[in-house]
């Protein structure tokens, strides 16, 4: 039975001199006339396993001409090398050829440019680099699950079709069965007998589950067709939206605050590699950065504050800062600058937010609030939701939303309504915060984007 490389690299001391079978890929293999050096890995571990081999096996010849990507089972003897920079090799006493790799295999041991590997997406976890980032993704799942389980949450299956726009925001991708026939504006002979998308969030359907279950959580996938090609947008991406009764808005930053943290102190106890090698070849100054931020108290500023220093500051703004508008991408990186870290943004014009945002007492503004980071700018987005169902009708007329799909929603302010808040966290957004990698392509397994849609 082959013994996996995390298991040698956690406890190497006990198989000194121990014969281990591994199975794996060769990342490299240097031969010389007497022996040879394989960089194995199994994938279990960051770190490869060096598999020394030696001119008297039988199969030495064949074994040197072993190329980059091959699949190959190991027998060995685990030998200790404290002098060198791994701490122990393996001396092969047999190597067997499981699968073959070609001369033209794409992931050579050589620097590849991130744009060549996204095109290589079914083989770039091979990499050092996004093996490390999927590592990291499923570690950073489990954190989130642990975080939420741990406290009680009920995990919610959000569905994926919905007929409702949760965002109100119109960009959504359309289920139809009737593609390619006559444009139908009267959807009764579709599928569901109505227009049907794909969902842009679950919090809708989460608050339903909270005024049953007090805390709940959603982890599933989202779908958004807004049209922007930036690194911090695609079309399909993970979104975690917790959703919590008897909450406010304070509440609601507390467990964003708590979860973040929460995240980051387990990925320096589960990825130590990982971090490091991220540290060194992708974001100088990236643990500190993370160390930082669990030992700071994230700062909270409103909107208004916002502008105001951002306009105080007098930099060169390509897009003017302005009260009541939205932020800009390089507004958000000048406030989490400014603030040397994760900032809140809170009390937005409510013009510029969703329906089912909160009003405040002035009537102008929504309890909302974004969580911006360094690096991935918004990172976390919520509220505390509109509970008072006048208020929330006349938002929804007011924004002119047809609301015959959200009929179930308006029950939900009359059967036991309370307050209560949620935010939704972008999987994918904390992913780049957390590795520092720049560009959303690079975090998802194999990512969709406009006019992008390969794997
Ligand atoms: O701010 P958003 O649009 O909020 C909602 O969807 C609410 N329903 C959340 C809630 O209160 N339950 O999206 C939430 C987060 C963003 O902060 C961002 O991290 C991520 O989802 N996000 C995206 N990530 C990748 N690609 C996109 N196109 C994204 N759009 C939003
Ligand atoms: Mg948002």
């Amino acid at each position: 039975m082959a013994i996996e490389t995390k298991k040698l690299y956690l406890d190497f001391q006990r198989f000194k001199d121990q014969e281990v079978e591994i199975n794996g890929w060769v990342r490299n293999n240097r031969s010389q006339k007497e022996f040879g050096f394989i960089d194995l890995n199994d994938g279990t571990a960051f770190e490869t396993v060096q598999v020394v081999y030696e001119s008297t096996m039988e199969n030495f010849k064949e074994i040197s001409k072993f190329r980059v990507g091959s699949a190959i089972t190991v027998k060995g003897k685990v030998v200790l090398t404290p002098e060198m920079k791994q701490p122990f090799e393996v001396k092969a006493t047999q190597i067997n050829l499981d699968g073959d790799s070609l001369d033209d295999y794409p992931i050579q041991p050589k620097r590849h440019t991130r744009e060549f590997l996204r095109e290589n997406a079914h083989l770039r976890m091979r990499t050092n680099l996004f093996n490390a980032v999927f590592r990291v993704r499923s570690v950073v799942s489990y954190a989130i699950h642990k975080f939420f389980q741990e406290r009680g949450f009920v995990y919610l299956h959000a569905p994926i079709i919905t007929a409702s726009d949760a965002e109100g925001a119109g960009e959504m991708f359309q289920v139809t069965t009737l593609a390619g026939k006559k444009p139908e504006e009267n959807y009764s002979n579709d599928f569901f007998g109505k227009k049907a998308n794909l969902s842009v969030s679950g919090q809708l359907q989460a608050e339903a589950y909270a005024l049953a279950y007090k805390n709940v959580y959603t982890f599933g996938p989202t779908f958004r067709a807004e049209n922007s090609n930036t690194t911090r947008h695609a079309s399909e991406f993970w979104m975690i939206e917790p959703e919590i009764a008897f909450a406010d808005i304070n509440d609601d930053m507390k467990l964003a605050e708590d979860m973040v943290k929460f995240i980051i102190r387990d990925l320096f106890e589960t990825c130590e590699s990982e971090l490091n090698f991220f540290d060194q070849f992708v974001e100088k100054g990236l643990i500190n950065k993370l160390k930082k931020v669990l030992d700071s108290k994230f700062a909270v500023v409103t909107h208004k504050e916002a502008i105001n220093i951002l306009i105080k500051n007098e930099k060169d703004f390509e897009t003017k800062p302005v009260h009541g508008q939205d932020l800009a991408t390089e507004h958000e990186k000048f406030l989490t600058k400014h603030f040397d870290g994760p900032v809140f943004v809170i009390d937005w014009p409510k013009e510029i937010k969703a329906f089912y945002m909160r009003l405040n007492d002035d009537q102008k503004t929504v309890a909302a609030m974004d969580l911006l980071v360094p690096g991935s700018g918004e990172l976390i987005g919520g509220s505390q939701r509109e509970e008072r169902l006048d208020y929330l009708e006349k938002r929804i007329s007011e924004l002119g939303i047809d609301d015959k799909d959200l009929w179930w929603y308006k029950d939900l302010r009359k059967y036991g309504g309370c307050k209560h808040a949620g935010f939704g966290m972008g999987l994918e957004r904390m992913i780049m915060y957390v590795t520092g990698i720049d560009n959303i392509r690079d975090v998802l397994p194999f990512p969709r984007t406009p006019k992008k849609c390969d794997f």
